[in-house]
């Protein structure tokens, strides 16, 4: 969703920010621009509609001169993608350009006292409001662009992360953050500004991530100055940066989301590194250790998150509540924001995002957090809000994920709660020693099991053009199969646009049931488990309707064969495990499906990465 990107310092600004977009593509957005000042006493702003290349083309031709700048990609939401509305926005004297991401709620009674004041607007966006605003304060004031920008932005309610240039200040950047991601990069001699690491770590591995409601001064050939919106001056932190350029390219992969579910047994092992001794046969997670009396003590653990991360926590529902016998409620943090929730002071929340910047889960959190919960984050992104908004927590370390669909963060997520479920249990003596001490053997030979399914690659490939012609799709599960079945459906739905539903495989009589014909494919997971027999019912049900059976089953599985038209076959694993087994010929099916569609995989239509708007 939308991102920003800035620079000052020696170097042509242009190169650096069209870089920069590129790497902020996978956060999805549908128009882009970029502001210049080329030291001539021009501010020069070029927006277009579309991809980052429409920008570059329409730019062949302009004057991109200037070693200060700042550019964005755009996620609409209020107005439709055009060049208009598309950022930068001058203010009304263009003395003023501005960039912009999140939402200024209270913007139409802003809009209409400036109105009043006699500015006019040509967009229809939230963020020219913001910028007339400024230049109002400014003027009306008298005070410099920091003063001016620190004032408006008290009278702002909503979420903003923005970056303003200035025609008369050529040496200067003000930017600031309230509930939306902003990162600055100190170079020598130079400064860089983004909504995350990518576009910085090419040229300096030291940022400083702005908090809410700090606004950075960022100057010239001058310390970098952070001072909140009560005129608090701060010192800044400087967080040194581990990812590396190498994780940002697609690595010879056509695709990123192939590059990432290709990536799996190698981030599964990344993720369980250092917290399983398989030696001693015991998990530790550091997150846990020091707040142990809480998870021995917890009432009811209460799972938030949004998408696949959600998914996810609803495998962790059947694994806290299999190994520790805790009660667990998963929501979706959307709902749980504002249902009025009960939430007691000794649940423990685990909220879950891949990103850490989901607005939902975030709002979420301080909810919880205010009703005096401890909340643990599971997160990939390190230093992302989440994180550290959260009391402890445990990264998934899979490094950065550039496909839209999430893949590899899913699976390290469910690992990470794994970890934690096999953890919790011990610590609370909820599970016999010799379980504990399969299961996690077993959980340290599924990234061996991952690597032995994608060599089904070819195979789920070949598969795929057979349901190319499919407009809607079934994906049935039971157990923990379930949440896979309703992750494949995403994942198919997200990248492919085939309408796909997933259901709890015995819900099937009471209602999808009549969906099915000889056209309708039914994806069913089918593994050796304790439910075994009664999906095996269910696939009946659907044979005796002609539904067209894809079956993810196990090696030698005599029956489920006999009944479907297609097998998956996949490694055997216990029952809590075979989440992590089963999920991976589904995102496989589902991409290729959508390659053989002519789908934009990495940047699916109307998607972002980072959801940072409710
Ligand atoms: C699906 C997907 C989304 C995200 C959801 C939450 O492939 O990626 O459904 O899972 O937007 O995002 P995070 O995990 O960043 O909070």
């Amino acid at each position: 969703m939308c991102g920003i990107v800035g620079y000052i310092g020696k170097q042509n600004a242009y190169p650096i920010l069209i870089k920069g977009l590129h790497r902020l593509e996978y956060r999805g957005y549908d128009s882009s621009g970029v502001a210049l000042l080329n030291g001539q006493n021009k501010l020069n702003v070029y927006k277009a509609k579309g991809r980052v290349s429409d920008l570059e083309e329409s730019c062949a031709t302009k004057d991109t001169l200037g070693t200060v700048g700042i550019a964005h990609t755009r996620w609409a939401t209020h107005g439709e993608p055009n060049n208009v509305n598309a950022h930068p926005h001058y203010s009304q004297s263009e003395n003023l350009a501005l960039i912009h991401n999140g939402i200024i709620e209270n913007y139409a009674v802003l809009k209409a006292g400036l109105i009043n004041e006699g500015y006019t607007f040509q967009s229809e966006t939230d963020t020219e409001v913001l910028i007339q605003l400024i230049e109002y304060v400014k003027v009306s004031n008298n005070v410099d662009l920091y003063t001016a920008v620190q004032l408006a932005l008290k009278q702002v309610i909503g979420a903003y992360a923005i970056a303003i240039i200035e025609n008369a200040n050529p040496d200067l950047i003000i930017a600031a953050r309230k509930s939306s991601p902003l990162a600055v990069g100190i170079g020598k001699d130079e400064f860089f500004l983004a909504s995350d690491a990518s576009p910085i770590i090419e040229y300096t591995n030291k940022v400083v991530y702005l908090e809410d409601e700090e606004i950075a001064i960022i100057q010239r050939d001058e310390p970098l100055k952070i001072v909140n919106l009560n005129n608090h001056e701060k010192t800044p932190q400087i967080t040194k940066l581990e990812m590396n350029l190498s994780a940002l390219e697609k690595g010879g992969y056509e695709h990123f989301m192939l590059k990432e579910i290709f990536e799996q047994p190698r981030t599964l092992r990344d993720c369980m590194r250092g917290r399983i001794n398989v030696e001693n046969n015991n998990v530790t997670l550091s997150g846990i250790i020091d707040h142990k009396a809480k998870f021995q003590n917890a009432r009811r653990i209460l799972i938030l998150a949004c998408g696949t991360s959600w998914h996810a926590g609803l495998i962790g529902e059947y694994l806290f509540e299999e190994f520790c016998r805790i009660p667990v409620e998963v929501e979706y943090s959307s709902e749980f924001r504002y249902r009025h929730p009960v939430i007691f002071p000794d649940d423990i929340v685990i909220a879950i995002s891949q990103s850490g910047e989901t607005a939902d889960t975030l709002a979420a959190i301080e909810l919880a957090k205010e009703a005096g919960a401890f909340v643990y984050g599971i997160c990939n992104v390190v230093g992302s809000s989440i994180p550290r908004n959260t009391h402890s927590g445990s990264y998934t370390h899979v490094g950065p994920e550039i496909g839209v669909a999430s893949t590899k963060a899913f699976t390290a997520q469910v690992t990470v709660l794994t970890m934690m479920a096999l953890n919790i249990a011990k610590e609370r003596g909820a599970i016999s020693q010799t379980r504990y001490e399969q299961t996690l053997s077993e959980l340290s030979n599924v990234p061996a099991k991952i690597k032995e399914i994608l060599e089904l690659n070819p195979l789920i490939e070949d598969l795929s053009k057979t349901f190319t012609y499919a407009h809607n799709f079934i994906y049935l599960g039971r157990g923990y199969s379930y949440p896979i079945a309703l992750e494949g459906a995403l994942k198919l739905k997200e990248i492919s646009y085939i309408h796909a539903e997933g259901y709890p495989a015995a819900e099937m009589k009471h209602g999808p049931i009549a969906l099915i014909d000889q056209e309708m494919p039914v994806v069913v997971i089918a593994t050796h488990d304790s439910t075994y027999e009664k999906t095996i019912s269910n696939i009946q049900e659907i044979k005796a309707r002609k539904g067209r059976i894809l079956a993810i089953v196990n090696k030698d599985d005599d029956k489920v064969r006999a009944m479907a038209d297609f097998i998956i076959e996949i490694p055997e694993t216990e029952e809590c495990l075979a989440p992590l087994l089963s999920v991976i010929p589904l995102q496989l099916l589902s991409y290729h499906i959508a390659v053989k569609k002519g789908r934009d995989v990495d940047m699916p239509r109307n998607l972002a990465k980072s959801v940072t708007v409710e």
